[in-house]
């Protein structure tokens, strides 16, 4: 079955039979404004926000409701009992306390809706919001059950957080599969898609167990800690009044974020809600976390107040071309192909049409630095044939320009030019071993067929003790399906453990 946003890659689609595959997803979330004070009011302005200002166009389509929806009151089936009063009817006929009124608001302004729950007992309770302690806040002991209502509700996206699946020692992979089946489960009940978003920070490295896991089609998993402590900007509370953002806030996050090798079509790391327009960010912090986030394809939740994004921040926001290479079908993480002087970095990664790659110039540093960029470092053959500015949407003219980067900004560059001529490997083999990478990481493109109707994990072993999961969704009939995604450095083998994916097509690029 094919859920993801077709719309984002119908140009592509018209190009090629390509299988199935689904951009990072991009919306908003509660979370980072509005904590545990979320309710049906605040949820209806945002939504209005997003679907009047732009951003709808532009591609950000679900409304996401994070903590504080629910306060952990079940009754005596187990069903879950939200406030009347937090949640109200919106519309005639509907009755107050109904969590199916908020979701079918939001589809009614054309956009997708998600709600948040926990792997374990609780949620964060509150923590670290100044909220009283609520328990009970969690999914565990009721996964069929809470996701069947999540989806008979309407909601399209759940984001399951691993509080107290923290705290009770468990283990995400088995928990985050035991969700996944239960998400499964409510799909083919109520025939609704329900995108899993995994929450466990980074604590037990999903970027090794979370592609594909149970089977899922398309999947998000964080990468670590919150980006920042929420900022309600409504609440008197001396502790949110002396909250604000730093650039090392966001720094931080992209690193923790870096899994390149995991990384692949439908399947992406996530940094964490973002930050932009909020209190500390300046128009060039905004520079940098845009172009870092769609640098890295990451999920595209942005947690800022809607109502009162800036002209600069929203245009940003909305920025077609940067928007482009965040969807780009390949969906993959830059690497750091350049550190001139330190804090000056060039990031790069390739896109899916040919000889084209995307590149972000950061500076880290407190002071204005010229950059030269070594196109051979991007794997290209001479200098690029042109240079975009994507900010401005404008070419450069110099075939080979001088760059300055102003202190703690970005710049973000499309550059089409000439792939070095990749190495092939043959056609209809179950192992692929043996693969070169040993001057650090190769990209590599794979055309495959997966006839089985299930998501087919590959094993990508490599000698560089990274062993990473690829997912591959099912095609069906002559279509080909298509993965970008990148070989650790060292000797790498791909097992096709399944037997149930015929390779068509692999070539491996150098670097
Ligand atoms: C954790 C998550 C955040 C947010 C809060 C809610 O800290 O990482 O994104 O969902 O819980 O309490």
């Amino acid at each position: 079955m094919c859920y993801v946003a077709l719309v984002r890659f119908a140009f592509l689609l018209a190009a090629s039979a390509t299988a199935c595959f689904g951009a990072a997803p991009m919306g908003w979330n509660s979370w980072n404004s509005f904590a545990n004070i979320v309710n049906s009011q605040i949820v209806q302005q945002q939504a209005q926000a997003l679907a009047a200002n732009g951003m709808k166009e532009a591609g950000y389509e679900y409304v996401v409701i994070d903590e504080g929806w629910w306060l952990g009151e079940r009754d005596g089936a187990g069903n879950i009992v939200v406030n009347p009063r937090q949640w109200p009817a919106i519309r005639p006929g509907q009755k107050d306390g109904d969590m199916a009124n908020i979701a079918d608001y939001i589809h009614s302004l054309g956009l997708k809706a998600g709600i948040y729950t926990d792997a374990g007992r609780d949620g964060c309770s509150m923590y670290p919001d100044s909220g009283p302690k609520y328990l009970n806040t969690g999914s565990e002991g009721h996964y069929e059950q809470d996701f069947v209502q999540f989806s008979k509700w309407g909601f399209d996206y759940v984001k399951v957080d691993w509080c107290s699946g923290a705290e009770e020692k468990r283990e995400g992979a088995v928990q985050y599969a035991q969700v996944a089946r239960a998400i499964q489960h409510a799909e083919k009940t109520t025939g609704r898609r329900l995108f899993l978003s995994i929450c466990e920070w980074g604590s037990q490295n999903p970027w090794f167990w979370a592609p594909g896991v149970a089977g899922t089609e398309s999947t998000i998993w964080r990468t670590g800690g919150d980006i920042i402590p929420p900022v309600v900007e409504s609440l008197e509370d001396p502790e949110h009044a002396k909250r604000f953002i730093t650039l090392k806030n966001v720094l931080d996050s992209f690193e923790a974020g870096m899994h390149p090798e995991a990384q692949h079509t439908g399947y992406y790391n996530d940094l964490d809600m973002m930050v932009m327009g909020m209190r500390g960010m300046t128009d060039a912090m905004d520079r940098v976390h845009m172009g870092l986030w769609v640098m890295a394809s990451a999920p595209m939740m942005v947690g800022s107040d809607l109502t009162r994004l800036s002209p600069a921040t929203l245009s940003l926001l909305k920025n077609r071309e940067a928007l482009a290479i965040h969807n780009d079908p390949y969906g993959l993480q830059p690497i750091k192909v350049a550190e001139p002087t330190p804090g000056l970095q060039v990031w790069a990664k390739p896109m899916a049409v040919a000889g084209r790659r995307a590149v972000a110039i950061l500076n880290r540093t407190d002071s204005s630095a010229p950059v030269k960029i070594d196109w051979g470092k991007l794997g290209l053959v001479g200098t690029p044939r042109s240079l975009r500015d994507v900010w401005n949407g404008r070419n450069f003219t110099a075939a080979d320009p001088a760059f300055s980067i102003p202190a703690h900004d970005l710049l973000l560059l499309s550059v089409d030019g000439e792939d070095k001529k990749p190495a092939e490997y043959p056609a209809n083999q179950s192992d692929i071993a043996g693969i070169q990478a040993t001057h650090g990481p190769m990209f590599a493109r794979l055309e495959y067929a997966n006839a089985s109707g299930q998501v087919a994990v590959v094993r990508v072993k490599s000698t560089s003790g990274l062993s990473t999961a690829l997912a591959l969704p099912p095609t069906h009939g002559s279509d080909t399906g298509m993965a970008g995604f990148l070989l650790p450095g060292g000797t790498a083998d791909l097992s096709f453990e399944a037997q149930i994916v015929a390779v068509r097509k692999l070539a491996v690029y150098s670097w």
